[in-house]
């Protein structure tokens, strides 16, 4: 397999979960502590191996854009005030040799549209797709464990985690049969089953690294689950013509796309956080019951 360069951001959604705070703002720049969901995502984009950042945006997200981009005031003021460590810290969020591309999604019909929209960038070499919903939590990061995966096995690989039966309906879901340690060979994929109607309960949680043969595939989907055009769907038809895995990463996933999830993850890595990590462990621990 050729090497992975590229990672597509698919952040053209509206984030209607999390109004009113995410009326003006995107909700992948909603922070953990002091950090962005979209910086968790590139970081581990980065820590993969990855150098070229495809974010695939809509209206009201130029916040992303504006991350991601020098910050000239900004630096200048920190530098003239000696301000040195905020100035590397600012000006590390977009390391060196990290190049971004914006690309509109005119219209939001569907994960497997958005990821079409990036055909040209990408062109014919395997690929990342990275759901900043899905905040990770591994060491190595979950994606530097499915780029190990996909030269390993030489195939295309989805990240997955057990869920409980009663979620089905939140994920794509993957019938499998087993390979290695935590890598299994999929044999079927279905989005958001019925509980009753789920293969298993293997799901599919914001990670893929993917073959560019399903750019064709994409374009022959016709709208699936709630009327969108799946990249479940597209996934199904390239397990006709190309292997594709299920690597149960290491790490711990929270659903930064729902208000409890968010929530356990801004807890938990705050209890984690360099700067008040001890204290806030220490707030929690004389709440009352
Ligand atoms: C999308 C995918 C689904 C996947 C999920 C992971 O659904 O369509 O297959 O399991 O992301 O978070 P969404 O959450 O956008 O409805």
């Amino acid at each position: 397999m050729k090497r992975i360069r590229k990672a597509i951001f698919p952040v053209a959604g509206l984030g209607t979960r999390f109004l009113p705070a995410t009326k003006a703002t995107p909700k992948e720049m909603l922070p953990i502590v002091d950090k962005p969901l979209i910086q968790f995502a590139v970081e581990e984009a980065i820590e993969a191996g990855l150098t070229d950042m495809i974010f695939v945006t809509g209206r009201t997200k130029r916040a992303i854009e504006d991350h991601f981009d020098k910050a000239y005031e900004l630096e200048t003021e920190l530098a003239a005030k000696n301000k040195h460590d905020l100035l590397e810290l600012v000006q590390s969020v977009l390391p060196r040799g990290i190049k971004c591309v914006y690309i509109r999604q005119a219209e939001p019909l569907g994960l497997g549209h958005a990821v079409g929209c990036a055909r040209d960038v990408v062109d014919d070499e395997p690929f990342a797709v990275i759901l900043a919903d899905d905040l990770i939590d591994g060491r190595p990061g979950a994606l530097k464990q499915m780029v190990d995966c996909a030269h390993r096995h030489n195939g295309s690989v989805l990240g997955v985690e057990d869920v409980p039966r009663e979620r089905t309906r939140q994920y794509g879901i993957v019938s499998t049969t087993p390979v290695a340690d935590r890598t299994e060979r999929v044999s079927a994929i279905i989005e958001k089953p019925a509980p009753a109607e789920a293969p298993s309960t293997l799901a599919v949680v914001g990670r893929y690294i993917l073959s560019p043969r399903i750019f064709d595939l994409i374009e022959h989907v016709v709208p699936g689950a709630g009327g969108e055009i799946q990249l479940t769907d597209a996934i199904s038809a390239l397990l006709d013509e190309e292997p594709v895995f299920a690597h149960r990463f290491a790490g711990t996933r929270y659903d930064c796309g729902s208000k409890l999830g968010y929530l356990k993850a801004a807890v938990d890595l705050g209890r984690k956080h360099h700067e008040i990590g001890a204290e806030f462990d220490a707030f929690l621990k004389e709440l009352p019951k």
